[in-house]
């Protein structure tokens, strides 16, 4: 008896194998938009592994944090290695996110029956957001600790609870010692249940199947293909096809991303901001506190929203309903078709709307708030709202094209 039959009596692996992989029939007209579910996976493992080695050399505590992170850049070998991969891996992990979640926007990858696919996908979103403003409390520099303050302040706008929230959250009446060291354990365990969500992930994505550039669902079509005779004949395996071509979009992303390790891992200030060189003092306020670009469209629209009777809670409100309303997506589409192929001008437009003014809010987030900026700021965030709750009905009202039976090349 082989070795892989005694495993197969005791363990399903050669059944996995074909259903996930091997005869795992995937739509054939997959583009490079396809590349980045592999990608994030690919990131996700090396934010694991490189943030366990860091894990060896740091020590949570304010008096040492700083000086540890110096010691792993300075003493540590290839520490600095590891710890650029860390850092500039968290703003590649949050660009292949946002491309991937971009893909599922123009080809109505959220829609019917992929609805809960999406929501877990927001729910990883949500997930690494997390992860990753814990992880920048750590190195205890000077955006570390104010960034972590303001944010958490904002936590206290919430009417009654609010104060309370906040100490529970910090630990104590401010950003301290306490907070670093459950900062650092709680990134050390999220990026695990990260790893155990996009696991369900992919179970709910090899339930429903792939969709596709055309948004068509292959199951429905005819069957039959030169592999099998009940597979969907626009299908083909996901093995050896799309691990070889995964594998030319791994090949693409590591030169870049070898580029920004090895030549721009601070990238100008925005994937390690300057004033964190700086220890924490938690006696100075920087000039101008932002958080990292990844997160700057929300902070905008934050402070996009006047203050009512001196609470910040319609800005945190505001904040927190930007993020949740990807979650209602899938029931806000109500066009006949899902991809953007046979989408209207008005729906391509609105896309188009949405992404320039998530690129200005961004871009506004990092910068000192003036009078001019903060109604360019309101612009867009109103109608960063409008993509969403316009919806059903410019989705309704659009032109479409007539879809094709078949999915094209
Ligand atoms: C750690 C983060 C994530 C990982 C590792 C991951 C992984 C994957 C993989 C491997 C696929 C199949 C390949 C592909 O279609 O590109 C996929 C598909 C998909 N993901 Fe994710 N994903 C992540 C986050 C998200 C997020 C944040 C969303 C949305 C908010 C999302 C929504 C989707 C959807 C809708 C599909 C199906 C796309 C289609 O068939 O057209 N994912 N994901």
């Amino acid at each position: 008896m082989s070795l892989l039959s005694w495993i197969d009596e005791r363990y399903p692996l050669t059944k996995v194998w074909n259903e996930h992989l091997a005869k795992y029939y995937a739509p054939k007209n997959f583009n490079f938009w396809y590349f980045f579910g592999s990608l994030a996976m690919l990131v996700l493992v090396n934010q694991i592994l490189t943030g366990v080695w860091l894990a060896m050399s740091y020590k949570p505590d304010a008096n040492l944090a700083f000086g540890s992170v110096e010691y792993i850049m300075r003493d540590v070998n290839w520490g600095w290695l590891i710890r650029y991969m860390h850092s500039t891996g968290a703003s590649a992990f949050f660009i292949v996110i946002y491309l991937h979640m971009f893909r599922g926007l123009i080809y109505g990858s959220y829609r019917q029956p992929r609805e809960l696919l999406w929501i877990i996908g927001v729910i990883i979103y949500i997930l690494m957001m997390a992860t990753a403003f814990m992880g920048y409390l750590l190195p205890w520099g000077q955006m570390s600790f104010w960034g972590a303050q303001v944010i958490v302040n904002l936590f206290t706008a919430v009417p009654v609870i609010g104060e309370d929230l906040g100490v529970w959250i910090r630990g104590d009446y401010v950003i301290s010692d306490v907070t670093l060291n459950r900062f650092f354990a709680l990134h050390f365990l999220l990026p695990f249940l990260l790893a155990a969500v996009v696991f369900i992930h992919i179970v709910a994505l090899h339930k429903v199947g792939s969709n596709n550039p055309d948004g068509i669902e292959i199951k429905k079509g005819p069957k039959g293909n030169k592999w099998s005779d009940t597979a969907p004949a626009d299908g083909i395996p996901f093995h050896p096809y799309y691990s070889v071509k995964d594998i030319v979009g791994v090949v693409g992303f590591l030169f870049l991303f070898a580029l920004v390790l090895f030549y721009a891992p601070e990238m100008g200030g925005f994937f390690l901001e300057y004033p964190n060189f700086e220890p924490a003092n938690p006696m100075k306020t920087p000039e101008h506190i932002a958080p990292v670009w990844y997160f700057t469209p929300f902070y905008a629209i934050l402070r996009a929203v006047p203050s009512i009777a001196g609470s910040a809670f319609p800005g945190v409100l505001a904040m927190g309903a930007s993020i949740v309303l990807f979650f209602f997506l899938p029931w806000l589409d109500r066009s006949p078709v899902k991809s953007i192929r046979y989408k209207g001008i008005i729906f391509k437009a609105w896309i188009a709307i949405f992404v320039i003014c998530f690129f200005i809010l961004g871009y506004l987030g990092v910068q000192p708030s003036t009078p001019g900026k903060t109604l360019l700021a309101q612009i867009c965030t109103i109608l960063y709202f409008a993509f969403f709750l316009l919806m059903p009905i410019y989705s309704k009202m659009d032109k479409t094209k007539p879809v094709p039976e078949r999915v094209t090349k």
